[in-house]
C-alpha cells in the first residue's frame, strides 16, 4: 500500500512540473500580411487577447499608409516578453522610421507599452586588433530592403565584410542601397530575379531569374555577380549548369526569418561558429539587423576575421569553380 501512495505522489509531481514548464513555453509563430501599399511582419501568440491587441495595434498605422514596412523582434525575459515594432514608411524620397516596444505577460494576458529605455552599448570590442586566424562570412539573402542601409553602418562600424545575395526585382527602388553595398567593400552575389523555385522552371526561365539580376547589378554597379544562390538554396543538374558560375549555399541556418529574436539569432550563430563557415541570414528583417549588431564585436573578439563568400576561399587557398555547390570553405 505504501508503495502505491510514493508511486501517486511521483505521478502527481510529474504532472505538476510539466504544467509549471508549459506555462512558461510560449509558441510564437512568424506571419505576413502584404498588400500593394504594406507589407506588415507581426508575431503571432495563439492568445486571443494578445493577438486582439496586436492586431488593433497594427490596423491603425496601416490605416492609409502607403510604402509602409513593419517589422520586429523580441526579447523573451524571465517574467515577460518585450516585443518591438519598428515601422518604416517612404514619403516621397524620405524614409520615415519609429519603434515602439510592448511589453507582453503571456500568463497574465496583458500587454503595456514600455517605458523607452536607453540601449545599453555592450558592443565595445576587447582587442580590435587581436590577429584573427579565423574567417567567417555572413551572407544576407532577399534584399535590400529598408534594412539594408543600417546594417552595413554597422559592418562598416566595425570593418567588417559580408556578402548580399540581392534579388533582382528589388533593386531598382533599393539601386542606391546597392550602391552602398558596393562601395563598402561588399561582396554582392545573385539571389534570381524574383525569388521562384527555380527547379520548377523551363531552361529559358531559370536563364531569364538569372540574366536580369546580372544585368540590373551591372546597371547599377559596373559589375557582374559572379557568385549564385538559387532561391532556397534549390539545386540541381540543369540549374548547376546554367548558372554558370560557382554557387554559393550555407552551413549555418540562422532560421531568422522564424525567430524575429536578435540575441536568440545571435547567440545561434556564436555557439555553431567554426573557421570557414557560411551563415545565412535576411537583411529583409529588422530582428537580424539588430542580431548583427550584437554578434559581430562577440566573434571578432572570439579571433574571427569577417569576410566575404569570395575572400573566405581565397584565403583558404579553395578555387571556387563553375557549377559547383559550396556550403562552406572547410578543407
Ligand atoms: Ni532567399
Amino acid at each position: 500500500m505504501k508503495k502505491y501512495i510514493f508511486i501517486s505522489f511521483l505521478l502527481l509531481l510529474i504532472i505538476i512540473v510539466v504544467l509549471i514548464f508549459n506555462q512558461n513555453k510560449v509558441d510564437i509563430k512568424p506571419k505576413t500580411y502584404k498588400s500593394d501599399l504594406v507589407e506588415v511582419n507581426y508575431p503571432l501568440f495563439n492568445n486571443t487577447k494578445i493577438d486582439n491587441y496586436i492586431w488593433d495595434y497594427l490596423n491603425e498605422k496601416i490605416t492609409n499608409e502607403k510604402n509602409l514596412f513593419i517589422d520586429y523582434d523580441y526579447l523573451i525575459n524571465k517574467s515577460n516578453i518585450s516585443l518591438t515594432f519598428y515601422t518604416y514608411s517612404k514619403e516621397g524620397n524620405v524614409l520615415k522610421t519609429s519603434k515602439k516596444d510592448l511589453v507582453i505577460d503571456t500568463k497574465k494576458s496583458k500587454i503595456s507599452v514600455e517605458d523607452k529605455k536607453k540601449i545599453e552599448d555592450n558592443n565595445l570590442i576587447d582587442n580590435i586588433n587581436k590577429r584573427s586566424t579565423k574567417l567567417i562570412a555572413l551572407t544576407f539573402d532577399d534584399g535590400p530592403s529598408y534594412n539594408t542601409s543600417r546594417l552595413i553602418d554597422i559592418l562598416n562600424k566595425y570593418n567588417a565584410k559580408a556578402t548580399f545575395f540581392v534579388v533582382g526585382s528589388r533593386l531598382k527602388d533599393n539601386a542606391k542601397v546597392l550602391k552602398k553595398i558596393k562601395d563598402s567593400g561588399m561582396e554582392i552575389g545573385n539571389h534570381t530575379y524574383s525569388h521562384k523555385l527555380l527547379t520548377k522552371l523551363s531552361e529559358d526561365k531559370i536563364n531569364e531569374e538569372f540574366s536580369k539580376t546580372d544585368n540590373l547589378v551591372y546597371e547599377f554597379t559596373g559589375k557582374k555577380p559572379s557568385i549564385v544562390r538559387p532561391s532556397y538554396g534549390s539545386v540541381n543538374k540543369r540549374i548547376k549548369k546554367l548558372a554558370d558560375r560557382p554557387i554559393i549555399i550555407w552551413d549555418i541556418d540562422t532560421l531568422d526569418w522564424k525567430h524575429h529574436n536578435s540575441s536568440y539569432i545571435s547567440n545561434n550563430v556564436l555557439n555553431k561558429a567554426k573557421d570557414g563557415d557560411i551563415v545565412l541570414m535576411h537583411d529583409i528583417y529588422t530582428a537580424t539587423v539588430n542580431a548583427v549588431e550584437l554578434l559581430v564585436p562577440k566573434l571578432m573578439n572570439e579571433g574571427y576575421q569577417l569576410v566575404t563568400v569570395s575572400e573566405l576561399f581565397y584565403y583558404k587557398n579553395i578555387t571556387l569553380e563553375k557549377g559547383n555547390v559550396y556550403g562552406s570553405a572547410h578543407k
